[in-house]
């Protein structure tokens, strides 16, 4: 038996990009913040995310069989948490357009048109596999990252030159 508090302790160490997946109903535009983006596939194309069963968002992406994925930068932890979070019309604080039939916000470095290939039950999640018909980068922006419960951003480690060849042997006459 695993203690839940267990549980969210070790993947609360589990660091990942944050994303708002969205898709539109009748002209209204639906978004939900995620930490559940994953490359699943090269050739085809293709990502998952996780929805909770009672998402909203899973709703309409149920009915309408798309989703867009908008990758966040380092400047919208503020955005990130208005998606995640009850206010009424959480693209109220973003700009956006649609693009493809889906809600594009103006500012996310990173942008994929999904077409929903299949949902699978995971538990109290669903997963949501999508098939990526285009992708747009801007590749110099930061990206934001989620873990240890808190927003921030990926540096890369200084680069370390392997020990030299006489470091090696002498650790190994040690
Ligand atoms: C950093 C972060 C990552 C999140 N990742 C997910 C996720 O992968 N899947 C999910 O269903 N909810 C995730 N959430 C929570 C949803 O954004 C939140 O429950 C939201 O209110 C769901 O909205 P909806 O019911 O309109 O879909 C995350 C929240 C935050 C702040």
């Amino acid at each position: 038996m695993v203690a839940e508090r267990d549980f969210k302790d070790f993947m609360a160490e589990v660091c990942t990009s944050v994303a708002v997946v969205t898709a539109l109903a009748d002209g209204l535009p639906h978004g939900t913040t995620v930490g559940s983006l994953t490359s699943l596939s090269l050739r085809p194309p293709m990502v998952t995310v996780a929805l909770g069963r009672r998402s909203h968002l899973l709703a309409v992406v149920r009915r309408t069989g798309r989703f867009g994925v908008n990758l966040l930068g380092a400047g919208q932890a503020g955005l990130a948490a208005v998606f995640a979070s009850p206010v009424a019309d959480r693209f109220a604080a973003a700009g956006w357009e649609a693009d493809d039939g889906l809600p594009r916000l103006r500012h996310a470095p990173g942008w994929l048109v999904c077409r929903t290939e299949r949902l699978v039950d995971g538990g109290d999640h669903v997963l949501v596999l999508g098939g990526v018909t285009r992708v747009a980068l801007a590749p110099s922006a930061a990206p934001l990252v989620y873990g240890r419960r808190a927003f921030g951003t990926h540096c890369a480690l200084p680069h370390h030159a392997p020990p030299s060849i006489t470091d090696q042997i002498a650790a190994f006459a040690r």
